[in-house]
């Protein structure tokens, strides 16, 4: 009676165990039972072949029995429970026993020894669990053990016996007193249980006081322990029981998960959403259902998806659940954020929402490194920009300039102007404050900060060795000061070919206002002659012609290009190289010796003389080949004494005969071939004074100053002097072929 209660109890302990496990849908296949009993039968296990993945899978329900039993086919197993979560099989063990008979003063051996052995040699499906059974001796003294299939001993354990008042006293569980249990190892086929046999002599008296008068061995499920000893062991007891043996199956036509995946035809896990994998310990493989799926992967479309928001315990949802194949989104409803899977994980909604910030640190984050790279950039351009102004300040002879500003004392109005200051002043160097553009380059119009107008000359182009001797010329010419020469008040060395800025002169060119009053080549004359002699080394111009001379409000004439001009040679050695300056005002000598000299400007401005005389052009390029000269066409009709003809109406109207005799007298000694026989720019200088002085005051003749008339009579005497001579005078037409370089 007692076996079968207890055997009832643990059955009912199992089943508890096993039922909640039980899915909602379908676990077997159709038409195949799905129940023995109470117990559920998922496939691949079935009742009979045709129901059972294979034949390792197959089962019997016996239905005489009541309850029925569920056999194991194959080995005749009773099975009480299956699991697919877990891969585990319970099975029903009866205890091996054995009992003393005092009359018979032995054990007597049960009738039931064959139902304690299990045997699984050979099974395709099941296996002993190593981590779930123990090997358990009960009674005392008692020392049981177990062979496998290989009739070797596998394991095995004592329980002694001492002289306590069993039942009263708490000994724990199973630990070697009336009880002893020991682990087993893995990969075991078969169980069958021994006991060893005491020989009871005198020696042995303690050992056999208080013994049991039964003793068992079996295996058994390890929380089958915990359960039955928990408060305390009733090692006592004489009664023949069953208990439950913890069997992992698994599919082992193959030996492991990935060789199976491969072998698509006797692969187990059906359908889409399941897969397999290893089992521990030992070969084959199982099924399961992908994450967010359930049910039974050995059915073809066994797997099912879990509606995770219907189980709320499980699946812990306080804002809006949905669910997803495989899977479900909890999220906090509207006007709220948070994390909904936490009991008031939800709260009112920041504006701010995290992604707002994230996106505005980027993109401040962005910004301010652009912005980085940018100044960066800029420091480096403008730190490129200015290494480069100073180099081209120093090359330009900028330091030396600077050093003789310092040193030599005022700087006479003179500075040295910066980019900045000069863009500035024409608007970037517009297009509508270009005053003139030449050969030599374009001049702008500007205005100062102190709103001083000027002209700033940016020429083309210059060669390297002039830029040594550019400081010093430059220096010179701010320390002169003569009111018929455009004043030169500054330059900008930072730019490669140095800019010169000069006063502005708002009257345009004497070339201009060529029909105007001849009287203002007297300052040029004036402002040359200067030139010539105030400075020392002497400045020549090497470029006068009438586009040169310009002229300011009052028709004041003013010499410009002084800037552009060279330095008169102090060495022998220091020859221009290069031929400079404008067709018809050259001086032929210079042309020859390639050296220029304070002669070749008197030349130049003789020529401009001419020009002012018989308002012609120097040069006429489309004229006929005699009259295409302007000098030499002048030179003939002197010869021929019919030069008269040539000059302008007006001058012919308003000079005596007198003064025109003295002003051709100068011509020719200017136009001279011969440099040592052309005046002085000095000389020309004074005598166009004079007759300037003696045509606006002709009454100045008979009462003027000693002065006056000393030069007057010093007129008279170089009309006496005056004389053509045929070498005098340069016949541009006859032959020479001149080389120009502007
Ligand atoms: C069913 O169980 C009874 C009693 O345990 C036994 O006699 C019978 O042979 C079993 N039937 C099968 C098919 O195993
Ligand atoms: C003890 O053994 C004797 C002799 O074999 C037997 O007659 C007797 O029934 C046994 N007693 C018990 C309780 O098994
Ligand atoms: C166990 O079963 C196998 C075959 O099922 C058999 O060959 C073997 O003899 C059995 N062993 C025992 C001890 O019953
Ligand atoms: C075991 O139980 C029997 C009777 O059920 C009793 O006579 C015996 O003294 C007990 N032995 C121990 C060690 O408790
Ligand atoms: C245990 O054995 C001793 C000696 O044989 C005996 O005196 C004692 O009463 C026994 N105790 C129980 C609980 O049987
Ligand atoms: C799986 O088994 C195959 C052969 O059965 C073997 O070659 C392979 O190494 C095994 N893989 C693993 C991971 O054990
Ligand atoms: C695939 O498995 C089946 C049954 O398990 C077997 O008969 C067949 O030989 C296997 N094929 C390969 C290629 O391993
Ligand atoms: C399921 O959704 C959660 C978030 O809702 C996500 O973290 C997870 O990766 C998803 N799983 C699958 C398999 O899609």
């Amino acid at each position: 009676m007692a076996t079968l209660q207890l055997q009832t109890v643990a059955l009912a302990v199992l089943l508890l165990r096993l039922t909640p496990e039980t899915p909602a849908s379908a676990q077997q296949l159709s038409g195949c039972p799905d129940k023995c009993g109470d117990i559920s039968i998922p496939y691949p296990f079935g009742i009979g072949a045709s129901c059972a993945l294979d034949s390792g899978f197959e089962l019997e329900c016996n239905h005489t029995n009541s309850p029925p039993r569920l056999i194991v086919s194959t080995h005749r197993q009773q099975l009480t429970g299956l699991s697919l979560a877990d891969g585990e099989a319970i099975a029903l063990l009866n205890a091996k026993r054995e009992c003393y008979n005092s009359t018979y003063q032995d054990f007597n051996k049960n009738d039931e020894s064959t139902a304690s052995i299990m045997n699984l040699t050979g099974s395709t499906t099941y296996r002993f669990s190593a981590a779930r059974n123990r090997f358990v001796a009960l009674g005392c003294p008692n020392l049981g053990y177990f062979i496998d299939s290989t009739q070797c001993y596998v394991s095995g354990c004592t329980s002694v016996c001492r002289p306590a008042h069993w039942g009263s006293v708490k000994l724990g569980m199973c630990t070697g007193v009336g009880c002893c249990q020991s682990k087993i190892p893995p990969y075991i086929d078969l169980f069958e249980p021994y006991m060893l046999s005491f020989n009871r002599g005198e020696r042995y008296t303690k050992f056999y006081d208080n013994t049991t008068t039964c003793r068992y061995v079996f295996l058994v499920e390890d929380k089958w322990i915990e359960k039955t000893y928990r408060d305390y062991v009733d090692y006592n007891r004489t009664d023949n029981f069953a208990v439950p043996v913890v069997l992992d199956w698994a599919v082992r036509s193959i030996g492991n998960c990935s060789a199976a995946r491969h072998n698509r035809t006797g692969y187990a896990c059906r359908g889409a959403h399941s897969d397999c994998f290893d089992i521990r310990d030992s070969e084959g493989y199982r099924c399961r259902c992908s994450k967010g799926y359930q049910g039974n992967p050995y059915l073809d479309g066994g797997c099912t998806d879990i509606d995770e928001c219907r189980r709320k315990d499980e699946y812990p949802c306080y804002g809006v659940c949905r669910n997803l194949p495989g899977n479900y989104t909890c999220e906090c409803p509207p006007e709220t954020s948070g994390d909904a899977t936490k009991k008031d994980g939800c709260r009112k909604k920041d504006r701010f929402t995290l992604a707002l910030k994230v996106v505005t640190g980027i993109s401040v984050g962005v910004f301010l490194s652009v912005f980085m790279c940018f100044w960066l950039y800029l420091g480096i351009q403008k730190r490129k920009l200015i290494t480069t102004k100073q180099t081209f300040f120093e090359q330009n002879g900028g330091v030396l300039l600077q050093h003789q500003m310092c040193s030599g004392g005022g700087t006479g109005g003179f500075r040295i102007f910066s980019t900045e200051e000069l863009e500035k002043a024409t608007n970037s160097f517009a297009a509508d404050r270009v005053l003139g553009r030449g050969g030599h380059g374009i001049v702008y119009k500007g205005v100062l900060e102190d709103k001083t107008v000027v002209a700033i000359k940016k020429s083309k182009m210059m060669e390297e060795t002039q830029t040594n001797e550019f400081a010093r010329e430059m220096f010179i010419l701010s320390q002169l000061n003569h009111r018929n020469v455009v004043k030169l008040l500054g330059c900008c060395l930072e730019v490669e070919v140095p800019m010169l800025v000069y006063e502005y002169v708002s009257n345009g060119t004497l070339y201009h206002y060529i029909h105007g009053k001849d009287s203002k080549a007297a300052e040029s004359a004036e402002a040359l002659s200067y030139m010539h002699s105030s400075a020392s080394p002497p400045i020549l111009h090497g470029d006068v012609k009438t586009a040169n001379i310009l002229l300011d409000d009052k028709l004041n004439a003013k010499v410009s290009d002084f800037g552009a001009s060279k330095l008169a040679p102090t060495d022998e050695a220091e020859i221009a190289t290069m031929v400079q300056g404008t067709c018809g005002y050259l001086d032929p000598e210079y042309i020859m010796t390639c050296q220029l000299t304070d002669k070749s400007d008197v030349y130049s401005f003789s020529v401009v003389l001419l020009e002012l005389l018989t308002r012609k052009k120097a040069l006429y390029l489309d004229g006929s080949e005699e009259s295409r000269s302007l000098v030499s066409s002048f030179t003939k009709a002197v010869k021929t004494g019919c030069h008269r003809e040539l000059l302008d109406s007006q001058v012919r109207k308003e000079m005596t005969a007198e003064m025109l005799k003295e002003i051709v007298h100068l011509l020719m000694r200017g136009l001279s071939m011969n440099g040592e026989e052309r005046p002085t720019m000095k000389e020309v200088a004074d005598r166009l004074e004079m007759l300037r002085r003696y045509q606006q005051h002709p009454w100045a003749q008979a009462e003027g100053s000693p002065e006056e008339n000393q030069s007057l009579l010093g007129m008279e005497q170089w009309s006496v002097n005056f004389q053509y001579r045929q070498q005098d005078v340069l016949d541009l037409e006859e032959g020479s072929t001149y080389m120009f370089s502007l």
